[in-house]
């Protein structure tokens, strides 16, 4: 078992993987994993589909800052964030403290084939043209990913264990592993 080292924080949009490639990046290098929304939604003790239909999206965002205050006394983890947790700087500032905060970069395309069908977003839920909405929300966000990204790996022509692999490798080319 290594170190403790860092916390390798994954972000991205909604959809590229992130909870699946962290996953495998945990059991490749046997690291504890952590998703935020899990944690929020054990924390709550609902789905963050209820979360947004009974609370709104502002207190959805206030318990991933509270969360995020949590990471950053934590060290030695893998993370998933929720593909939102970049539009608080604060977020980031705390993610960091303990963390190396990577950006995997997904296609629109990507991103669509992969939850087209799914309901488990409230953000993109009820969309008349979900494609459409997913390229203008990463149009808007794309600059924060790059912006905080200690290090970006284009994962919109890879699968799952390709993803984990490269971005595993990277880190520990980088020494965060
Ligand atoms: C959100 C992404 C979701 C979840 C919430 C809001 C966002 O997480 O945190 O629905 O604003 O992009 P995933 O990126 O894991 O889907």
């Amino acid at each position: 078992m290594r170190k403790k080292k860092s916390n390798i924080i994954l972000t991205g949009f909604m959809g590229c993987g992130k909870t699946s490639i962290g996953k495998r990046i945990a059991l490749n290098f046997e690291i504890d994993f952590i998703d935020t929304d899990i944690e929020i939604q054990n924390i709550c003790g609902m789905t963050i589909n209820s979360i947004f239909e009974k609370y709104g999206e502002c207190y959805f965002r206030k318990l991933e800052r509270n969360y995020c205050k949590l990471a950053a006394l934590s060290k030695g983890y893998v993370i998933a964030s929720g593909g939102g947790i970049i539009k608080d700087e604060s977020n980031i500032e705390n993610l960091k403290i303990n963390g190396v905060i990577v950006y995997l970069k997904c296609s629109a395309e990507k991103i669509y084939k992969n939850i087209k069908n799914d309901a488990t977003r409230p953000l993109l839920n009820g969309a008349d043209d979900k494609y459409e909405l997913i390229c203008s929300m990463l149009e808007q966000r794309e600059p924060l990913y790059h912006k905080y990204a200690d290090f970006i790996m284009d994962i919109s022509d890879m699968r799952l264990e390709e993803s984990a692999w490269q971005v595993g490798r990277e880190l520990r080319r980088l020494g965060f592993i």
